[in-house]
């Protein structure tokens, strides 16, 4: 089976990129994960990752004097591994337009709210303030406005009464893991369908 090329992009945890690289062991999801790139060095998730052998690499952004240099060091290294996709799983750096621009269409991002509602942080305390009953998360095609692009997948959970910002991320949470792992394998069967994969157009 021909495989979608994904690198992951993480600046922490790595829960989300976990949940990807889990669902990537099966031989009939349709993405291979060839690169888990963190912005600091000791982002927990690249254990995890190195643990399944996957190539990691940090970037961090702390050695560069600015954000386009940081960038072209990580676009360099996925045209290196040949991706196809980028899937944003925590990463906690706006990406600039010139580098979205580079891969239009071709970076997805998981966001812990029902966008549009709440681009940015601190999105559960914000839903808890403004009474909302339901909250939830999405993954979208990133564009170059944050929080902005088209959504692949949106998942809802109920606000209980007596939830506070950390029990409500931890529902969030687990709900965004199941629906990482279905929204990549849509946009990769619609890569596939397309041929619009680089191992697929060769
Ligand atoms: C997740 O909740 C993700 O949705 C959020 O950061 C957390 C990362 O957790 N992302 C954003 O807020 C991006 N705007 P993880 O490292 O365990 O996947």
């Amino acid at each position: 089976m021909k495989k979608i090329r994904a690198a992951i992009l993480i600046s922490g945890r790595g829960s989300n990129m976990k949940a990807l690289v889990e669902a990537a062991r099966d031989p009939d999801y349709p993405i291979e994960i060839v690169l888990v790139v963190s912005n600091r060095e000791d982002a927990a998730g690249l254990d995890h990752a190195k643990h399944r052998n996957i190539p990691t690499l940090a970037v961090e952004n702390r050695r560069y004097c600015d954000r386009e240099s940081h960038e072209n060091a990580i676009h360099t290294a996925l045209v290196a591994r040949d991706v196809d996709l980028i899937c944003l799983a925590g990463y906690m750096r706006i990406l600039t337009p010139g580098f979205v621009d580079k891969w239009p269409g071709r970076i997805l991002n998981i966001h812990p709210s029902l966008l549009p509602k709440y681009p940015g942080l601190n999105t559960h305390q914000r839903a808890l303030d403004a009474g909302d009953k339901k909250h939830g998360c999405t993954v979208h095609i990133v564009t170059g406005d944050l929080d902005a692009g088209p959504a692949v997948l949106q998942k809802k959970v109920a606000v209980l009464d007596n939830d506070n910002a950390k029990s409500l991320a931890a529902r969030v949470l687990e709900i965004e893991h199941r629906l990482y792992v279905r929204a990549l394998a849509m946009v990769a069967n619609d890569m596939v369908l397309q041929g619009d994969g680089r191992e697929l157009r060769q």
